[in-house]
């Protein structure tokens, strides 16, 4: 039995999307779902009203970020992420395996963690798995990542297999220091860019009791097609009674071609870290609202879009702010592209559940990857 009470609701046609739910400690989730990045207990710059609306029902922090600062003993006196940033959604907290790996300065990896230099203080800290779970418990997420060893896509296989026979050494550790916790917990599938190596972590991870499965060590470094091909690959050897999570990916594109794939759950920084950049994702493409071609436009930018951003302001009023390097630009577009990943992987579950999938996912394929001229 795991935590989540899984249903697989329904699967497509032709393709290897699913539709599935799941209840965690604090809500009902559908997927295919895209998680928005809280990474310090906050989706850069909106207010937990702002990210309501977008649909977004369940969100990301990072346990690296919030054990350097402010702390597991700050949680544990608050009461835990939900009541600090009063979110009433679901959160789901990853474990530091990505950040590290992702760590600028040196860091020393050993059997019993990784060592490194705390970027507020310059303490050293022993990330170990235990340590990151004991962190997620403080934190009180709805679901706790397992800490893993995440590698480029272009390491050799000797490099790639050690991490890999790591991560599993890891995930059973996680594993045990959970204990009867509530909280739910998932195993990270590595591998790199090897079929050896991503069969034998799927097999051995995917036999351990987790709530649900991730895709770890993609995005990082491996082409599209690449990136892709892995992801068939790999959701193959994953159980269908349980969630399965890519992580990191990706762009509209990259979640339609993951869906299609097999793939029930995301998370990435791109549609806050893009809006910050000025870009914004519509049904007819990526706009770049910094372009003078905006400067006198009066239309929403997106007339399709029911969004907070779409209803009240136009496409000269966000290039304006750009131009004037006014905050509420970015903040704008950022509730604008969330609410466009919400509204696309919902598009997907009820093409899922109509038996329209396939069509939708060749209409869309087109459709997504146009940027503005
Ligand atoms: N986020 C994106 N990729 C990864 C990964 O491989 N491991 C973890 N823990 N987080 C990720
Ligand atoms: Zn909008």
């Amino acid at each position: 039995m795991t935590r989540l009470s899984f249903h697989l609701d329904g699967e497509a046609p032709g393709s290897q999307a699913r539709a599935t739910s799941f209840k965690t400690l604090h809500t009902q989730v559908e997927t295919p779902l895209f998680m928005p990045v809280g990474t310090q207990a906050t989706v850069k710059g909106l207010r937990v009203e702002d990210l309501e609306k977008t649909g977004a029902n369940i969100l990301l922090a990072n346990t690296y970020h919030l054990l350097l600062r402010p702390g597991p003993e700050v949680f544990e006196k608050l009461g835990g992420i939900h009541r600090m940033m009063n979110w009433s959604g679901s959160v789901l907290t990853d474990s530091g395996g990505f950040q590290i790996f992702s760590l600028p300065n040196a860091r020393t990896m050993t059997e019993e963690g990784a060592r490194f230099k705390s970027y507020v203080d310059g303490r050293s800290i022993l990330l170990t798995p235990e340590k990151s779970i004991t962190t997620q418990k403080s934190i009180g997420s709805d679901i706790m990542m397992v800490l893993d060893q995440c590698v480029p896509s272009t390491s050799e296989h000797k490099f790639a297999k050690d991490a890999m026979e790591l991560t599993h050494r890891w995930a059973k550790r996680s594993l045990a220091a959970r204990g009867n916790s509530p909280q739910s917990m998932f195993g990270i599938i590595q591998g790199a860019c090897f079929e050896d190596l991503r069969k034998q972590s799927a097999d051995f991870i995917c036999d351990l009791p987790f709530d649900g499965f991730a895709i770890g060590g993609l995005a990082v470094g491996e082409s599209k097609q690449e990136r892709e091909d892995f992801t068939e690959l790999t959701t193959q050897w994953m159980p269908k009674d349980r969630p399965r999570y890519l992580m990191g990916v990706g762009t509209p594109i990259d979640l339609l071609e993951a869906v299609h794939r097999g793939v029930d759950m995301f998370d990435c920084i791109i549609p806050t870290a893009y809006a910050q950049q000025s870009f914004a994702f519509t049904t007819k493409g990526q706009l770049r609202l910094e372009r003078q071609v905006y400067k006198f436009q009066d239309e929403a930018l997106d007339p399709a879009c029911d969004c907070y951003t779409c209803k009240n302001y136009s496409r000269a009023y966000i290039h304006h702010l750009f131009k004037a390097r006014e905050n509420l630009g970015a903040q704008l577009l950022s509730i604008h592209n969330l609410r466009f990943y919400d509204r696309l992987t919902k598009a997907m579950r009820a093409k899922i559940l109509d038996g329209s999938f396939l069509s939708f996912y060749q209409e869309q394929r087109e459709l997504l990857v146009r940027r503005d001229q």
